[in-house]
């Protein structure tokens, strides 16, 4: 299925029929430059639900640690690391249009070869495209908080969630989550606690220091200017 929103912007949206989801596609304003970085640039960095599993070596050319991100946003934190990180290779899942054209963008400027795009549902992907063991580090920054109690069922962190990409991370793989809205953190150290698979590095019950490889992102930020917290979450997979 894809979202028909904008019927001159040939890309879309890639997604699966499914009841719930985390996110709103919004018919997002895009810039004249993000919209042509997708004629430019998604050549380069598209990558598709519909392409079947994803084979590293062949995408990157060569065998790397690989990193996933879910809901990158506008992507600046992303690409920062992958700059940061060249000897690793990093896959971004995002629904937004416009903030996958805006990192596209940059990335192709910056001509980065460790990174990859999917504009696509990530539960999707993950189930669709990723194999088991595949990930080095899984990354969730700053995940939509549907405040509302009768939204709750709409958070990407739930136990059925998380069980399915501890199965993607390598043994002694990382996940690594953070978030600006408490309640959502206590949610999220609940589930992540009952997880098995997982062990927290910063000791049972405990959020952990924000990781030198994390930057601030842009909802990061955001949440600051308003007063919140911030909380990360750093497990790793026995
Ligand atoms: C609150 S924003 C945070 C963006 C960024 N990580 C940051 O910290 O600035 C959450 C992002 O997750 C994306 N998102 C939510 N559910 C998603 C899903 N199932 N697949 C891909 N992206 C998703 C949203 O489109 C949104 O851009």
């Amino acid at each position: 299925m894809q979202d028909e929103s904008a019927q001159d912007f040939p890309y879309r949206t890639e997604y699966k029929k499914k009841s719930i989801r985390s996110y709103v596609i919004r018919a997002g304003r895009m810039t004249e430059g993000q919209r042509r970085a997708f004629d430019n640039y998604w050549g380069d960095y598209g990558l598709s639900l519909f392409g079947g599993p994803l084979k590293p070596r062949e995408v990157f050319g060569r065998e790397a640690p690989l990193v996933l991100e879910i809901g990158f946003g506008m992507g600046d934190s992303l690409l920062a690391m992958a700059e940061a990180e060249p000897d690793k290779d990093f896959i971004g899942i995002e629904v937004h249009p416009p903030g996958v054209g805006r990192l596209i963008n940059n990335a192709g400027k910056a001509e980065v070869k460790n990174l990859r795009v999917y504009m696509a549902d990530a539960v999707d992907v993950l189930n669709d495209c990723i194999a088991d063991g595949l990930l080095d580090r899984f990354q969730l920054y700053f995940p939509d908080p549907w405040h509302k109690k009768k939204h709750h069922k709409r958070r990407i962190v739930q136990p059925e969630f998380v069980r399915l990409i501890c199965s993607k991370l390598k043994p002694g793989g990382l996940l690594h989550m953070a978030t600006d809205w408490e309640n959502y953190a206590e949610h999220m150290l609940e589930v992540l606690e009952a997880e098995q698979m997982l062990e927290n590095t910063a000791g049972k019950n405990h959020y952990a220091p924000r990781p030198p490889f994390r930057p601030e992102t842009k909802f990061e930020r955001r949440g600051q200017r308003l007063g919140h917290g911030v909380w990360d979450l750093l497990y790793r997979r026995r």
